[in-house]
């Protein structure tokens, strides 16, 4: 660990997610965002016939935290990205699972931990990699992208309508001198992102601009769009894969795919017979998304935005 936080981290709908995991006599589990491992916990409590449980993590760091914590004989570790599944799957000696779940976002350990950058609220380096070991860091992007490529990121990826005067201040910031810290970001963000008073749902002012760079860091949205079809393939026929996203463009993504793989034929109206072929490959297992009571979100209001969606695969 980088530091000496202890790592903590409250699963959402776990009672949800824990319903909707696995068929009931599912052997093979993943949880593609381990974590600290809080939903696999659950689930392996509750599924008595689960011979492996399999959790992936891009951080090394809170992986190695699992490692030395977590005690449990039928879990396996690794840390790769959940799109990279099928050769998780042949390493671990196994064909498919049967229960695959995606908690998208970081967790809250990485959000508390200064060192990470992921948050505004504390002063760090501005990095927000998830795997700490590649690709480039926040402070890479605003340091180095033109201001045009910075208000597509602000402007898409954190759904900020001031993205272009966000952009503006950060290149005009770094005339001067190069972005090291999330402080600096923040405050130059909230020099041109006008505070909205508290009882107008405020939030802080540079919440969209740090939910775009961190998206854009980790490339998040080609990552779910890789691996729902990816994940799909791996799934045993009668498994289960439940996804919790946090944000529009997330849940989009599980939208789209869903509605894709659940239709069967998709020949014009006009046509008499089907001539497509084209079979439904999944059941759809909540008609809506799930969110979390409000009991669950006065006790964990990351609980607020989190919405759970689930199939099986047909
Ligand atoms: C919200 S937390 C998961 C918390 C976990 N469900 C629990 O109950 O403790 C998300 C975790 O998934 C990891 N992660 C996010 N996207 C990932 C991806 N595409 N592949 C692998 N790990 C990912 C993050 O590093 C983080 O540790």
């Amino acid at each position: 660990m980088t530091n000496k936080i202890k790592p903590e981290h409250k699963s959402v709908l776990l009672e949800q997610v824990v319903n909707y995991a696995m068929p009931p006599k599912g052997e093979i589990f993943v949880d593609g965002t381990f974590g600290l491992g809080g939903h696999t916990r659950a689930i392996l409590d509750n599924y008595k016939n689960i011979k492996l449980a399999i959790g992936i993590d891009r951080d090394s760091e809170i992986l190695n935290y699992a490692r030395d914590t977590f005690d449990e004989p039928r879990l396996s570790l690794f840390q790769a990205k959940a799109s990279e599944l099928p050769m998780v799957l042949e390493y671990a000696g196994v064909k498919g699972a049967d229960g695959i779940l995606l908690d998208l976002g970081v967790s809250s350990y990485q959000l508390d931990n200064p060192d990470r950058g992921f948050s505004f609220s504390k002063s760090g380096p501005l990095d927000m990699r998830m795997n700490m070991n590649e690709g480039e860091t926040a402070a890479d992007l605003v340091n180095n992208l033109s201001k045009e490529e910075l208000q597509k990121i602000i402007f898409e990826f954190g759904e900020e309508r001031f993205g272009r005067k966000i952009a503006e201040a950060i290149v005009k910031y770094r005339e001067t001198k190069l972005f090291e810290t999330t402080d600096e970001l923040a405050k130059v963000v909230c020099e041109v992102v006008p505070s909205l008073p508290k009882n107008q749902n405020h939030i802080h002012p540079a919440t969209r601009t740090f939910q775009a760079l961190r998206i854009a860091v980790n490339h998040e949205l080609d990552e779910i769009s890789d691996f729902l079809e990816i994940a799909l393939e791996c799934l045993n026929p009668g498994g289960h894969l439940s996804i919790i996203s946090f944000h529009s463009l997330e849940d989009r993504l599980v939208k789209n795919f869903i509605q894709k793989n659940a239709k069967g034929c998709v020949c014009p109206p006009q046509f008499p017979v089907c001539v497509c072929g084209k079979k439904p490959t999944i059941k759809v297992l909540t008609k809506k998304a799930i969110f979390a009571e409000e009991s669950e979100i006065q006790q964990n209001p990351r609980a607020r935005s989190a919405r759970l969606r689930s199939i099986a695969k047909l």
